[in-house]
């Protein structure tokens, strides 16, 4: 339309930073990978100031998984953490108001899921998800149980290394990331076979949290660090919004 101001758009995505979409070693992105080139079309003002949901509906609970799901003056089973870190762009500028939506195994590897399959237990006080939003500097925290590792119909006898899912929302429709977060020291990490997708080992390694002593809450909780870095943003056309998209 004539009317319609010109936005900047989005950068494109640097395709090298991240995992081939087909590897035959993690077995369902044969059938999950495209089969044809892909066509790109430039982002408009539905995809950049769309709608996004969720970042107004936050519950007190919502970033303390070890309560958020459990019977009144109960809490969740396992080694109890807390995750925290700053959502930045590659200019090292903080996003703040983003919406991070976390998911994860319970302590023993299990998930509260319909298709659900592993023998280990549910924890009747353990949800497995929770949310929080980035403050005005870009931080983030929540409060959880250790995952544990869970084995999964991958080869004979593949094995997931704990891991916690995330979901950023930015501020527009089509500003969506999910990435999963794993844990120092994890010897898992490296026999993964979906942690194998990814070519760069430096990449692998700006997924995996190192323990954070300084945070931990004695004899409560330890502390996991976890940053996560966006694209930059084209925002010369946003002279009434600078924080850009
Ligand atoms: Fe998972």
């Amino acid at each position: 339309m004539a009317d319609t101001p010109r936005l900047a758009g989005y950068i494109a995505r640097d395709a090298g930073q991240h995992p081939a979409a087909l590897h035959p070693a993690y077995k369902t992105s044969v059938k999950r990978s495209p089969q044809a080139a892909l066509l790109s079309f430039p982002s408009g003002p539905g995809e950049e100031t769309g709608p996004v949901f969720g970042h107004d509906m936050l519950g007190p609970l919502d970033h303390d998984l070890i309560h958020n799901f459990a019977a009144d003056g109960r809490s969740a089973i396992g080694p109890r953490i807390v995750v925290q870190g700053r959502v930045i762009d590659q200019s090292g500028r903080p996003v703040p108001g983003a919406l991070l939506e976390v998911w994860q195994a319970n302590a023993g590897g299990r998930y509260r899921h319909k298709k659900e399959g592993y023998l280990a237990p549910l924890d009747p006080d353990f949800g497995g998800c929770g949310r929080v939003i980035t403050d005005a500097e870009g931080r983030y925290e929540f409060r959880t149980v250790q995952p544990g590792p869970y084995p999964w119909p991958n080869g004979v006898n593949d094995w997931r290394p704990a891991h916690i899912h995330f979901s950023v929302f930015g501020a527009g429709f089509a500003q969506r990331l999910i990435t999963q977060m794993y844990f120092e020291g994890d010897p898992l990490i490296w026999r993964c076979p979906i942690v194998g997708a990814i070519a760069d080992p430096e990449a692998v390694r700006r997924l995996i949290a190192p323990l954070d002593m300084d945070r931990s809450l004695p004899m409560d909780a330890r502390a996991y660090s976890f940053d996560i870095v966006l694209r930059g943003r084209r925002q010369t056309l946003f002279e009434n919004r600078m924080e850009g998209l």
